[in-house]
């Protein structure tokens, strides 16, 4: 698939304030600060579509991009969506509380979400709120992949490693695993089989219809 063009369509402080759920969509979600913007900027070669930050909790918000949308024809593409990270330790009781709540509405409510891409830390090892979270969405039957980011900051064996770590404790619980996904936005690597993913889900889900 081509990703003939990318916009900015909103910011959402809550879930009722979400564009009108009439296309398929994409979302990614992690720990604060493990790369879902610069992730979603590599996807669509765009350097600064979503906004990114060395501090973690940049993204507070739920943002719609539109993909792909063909001019005069607003029926038409599809959406890649930036939810705020978890985990971010600095961020107040509150802040948490609402992170849980808004983004759980949107993931368990919002009937146009097709898949979501959980991105863990290539660099670390399996993280417990990770894995409570990819429990959670097993549980709740939310389809969903695993992104391994930040791969350039690891030698092959180092990364092969990580990988192989982090499929025997998925395997402790799961038989079958997850699409993984490897990839670094530095290095632009992963970048073809995410597209591809999406753009084969979107074909299948089109002749369903
Ligand atoms: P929040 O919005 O705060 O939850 O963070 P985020 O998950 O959107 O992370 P973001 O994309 O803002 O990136 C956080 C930091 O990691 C930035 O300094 C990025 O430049 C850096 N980063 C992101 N992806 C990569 C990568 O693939 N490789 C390397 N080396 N750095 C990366
Ligand atoms: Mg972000």
């Amino acid at each position: 698939m081509i990703i003939r063009n990318a916009q900015f369509v909103k910011s959402s402080s809550n879930y009722s304030e979400c564009p009108p759920a009439d296309k398929y969509e994409y979302a990614f979600i992690g720990r604060s600060n493990v790369g879902k913007s610069s992730l979603i900027n590599m996807l669509v070669k765009r350097k600064e579509l979503a906004k990114t930050s060395g501090r973690p909790g940049k993204t507070t918000l739920i943002n719609h991009f539109i993909i792909n949308e063909e001019e005069g024809k607003p029926k038409t593409g599809w959406y890649l969506v930036d939810l705020p990270g978890y985990g971010f330790a600095a961020s107040s009781r509150t802040n948490r509380r609402k992170w849980k709540s808004f983004t759980r509405d949107y993931l368990i409510d919002r009937n146009t979400l097709v898949f979501l891409f959980v991105l863990i830390d290539s660099r670390h090892d399996p993280q417990q709120i990770d894995l409570n979270f990819i429990h959670w969405l097993a549980d709740k039957e939310i389809p969903f992949g695993v992104v391994f980011t930040k791969t350039d900051k690891l030698g092959r064996s180092a990364l092969n490693k990580s990988m192989a770590t982090y499929k025997k404790k998925l395997n402790e619980t799961w038989e079958n695993l997850p699409p993984l996904y490897i990839t670094s936005a530095t290095n632009k690597t992963g970048r073809d089989e995410i597209i591809e993913f999406i753009g084969e889900t979107n074909n299948n889900l089109e002749e369903r219809k």
